[in-house]
């Protein structure tokens, strides 16, 4: 019995020795010390044996099983050592090439824009409301003083939806200033917002297109007066443009939802190059304005003889051209990379809101 041990002693160590591999190792750990294995059965025999025998070859077949799940176990382990050395030896990983360049995204104008004008309001205590693109003829026109002919009204003008059963037809807004008129049914004044978005009209040339963005302001207060009106753009004009002041010129004007209307012109000079804002002998035409019209206010459910309000309304995409120099308003919706690569803004720099950071 004792030459049985030790024989199988040898060839096990023998299998140990030769094995170079955790597959070979985990062969080597089932045929001994599994279920059936060679050193388990040696076990299984003392079960048979008399109580003296046991004390002679118990020890010995335990000391065989336990010392080769040691071996087995260190072996796994320098094995898995080699392996990784070995890797290590291969592989290498050069830190300091330079990275890969990756394409970076950029903010639109438009986008840009918005935020210039929000963050110049926002200052001046305005909060930002939206409205639905899909807007019905109430909000729309009726409410907003319209006449029942006004040319907006007209199928050339305006993209209208198809008719509902009662023949009432919804529109895409063509202005941002139904946001005027859902604000004050809903609010109760003081209020004072800015409401950008998109809007819609039957039009392309190289300064319209049938999409467009506009940004409205409507302040609704008991006392205000067309000198707040006049004080709050002039403010806007003169950061927005980043000069010390703007001289500006408020031109009368016909908008039905306003009285009296006016529209807005800055100081410019055309003479060289360039535009320039706030210098000059030439005007620009910036947006249009006025103080809301009694019957609007009536529409919405505020006494007239109570409140007052001015209200505002301006493209955005002009602001942006006129801003950054963009020559075709078309292209501001191409989605074409390069153009974007050229006009669009870093995002990462967050830069000064109204100045931004051309690339
Ligand atoms: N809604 C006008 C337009 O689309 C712009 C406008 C003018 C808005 C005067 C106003 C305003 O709120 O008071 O042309």
């Amino acid at each position: 019995m004792t030459l049985e041990i030790e024989k199988l002693e040898g060839e096990l160590l023998a299998q140990l020795n030769a094995a170079d591999n955790e597959a070979s190792l985990e062969e080597l750990r089932v045929s001994a010390l599994g279920k059936k294995g060679s050193v388990s059965e040696l076990l299984k025999g003392l079960g048979g044996m008399s109580s003296e025998e046991r004390q002679v070859f118990g020890p010995k077949v335990n000391g065989l099983k336990n010392k080769l799940n040691d071996l087995i176990n260190e072996k796994k382990i320098a094995l898995a050592d080699k392996a990784l050395d070995e890797r290590l030896l291969a592989e290498h990983l050069d830190v300091t090439l330079p990275a890969k360049a990756r394409r970076q995204g950029s903010i639109h104008p438009i986008m840009q824009v918005f935020e210039e004008v929000a963050t110049i309001f926002a200052d001046m205590g305005f909060s930002v409301k939206e409205g639905p693109d899909i807007e019905d003829d109430f909000h729309n026109f009726t409410a907003l003083n319209f006449p029942e002919k006004h040319p907006a009204r007209d199928m050339h003008d305006t993209f209208f939806m198809q008719p509902n059963e009662k023949g009432e037809r919804k529109l895409l807004r063509t202005h941002t200033s139904p946001v005027q008129i859902r604000t004050m049914k809903n609010e109760k004044p003081p209020i004072r917002i800015v409401a950008p978005g998109r809007t819609y009209r039957c039009d392309y040339d190289q300064t319209h297109t049938p999409m467009f963005h506009q940004i409205e302001g409507l302040v609704i207060e008991e006392g205000v007066h067309m000198g707040h009106l006049k004080g709050v753009l002039m403010e806007f004009l003169a950061r927005f443009f980043e000069v010390d002041g703007v001289d500006v010129q408020f031109r009368p004007h016909h908008f039905p939802f306003t009285e009296p209307s006016a529209e807005v012109d800055v100081r410019c000079d055309r003479s060289g190059k360039e535009l320039k804002i706030g210098t000059g002998n030439d005007w620009l035409e910036i947006l249009g304005c006025g103080m809301v019209h009694p019957n609007v206010l009536t529409a919405c459910g505020l006494d007239p003889n109570v409140y007052q309000g001015f209200a505002f309304g301006m493209g955005i995409d002009r602001l942006a051209m006129l801003k950054y120099g963009i020559p075709d308003l078309r292209d501001m919706f191409n989605s074409d990379v390069r153009w974007l690569e050229n006009f669009g803004f870093e995002a990462l720099f967050s830069p000064s809101i109204t100045s931004g950071l051309s690339r």
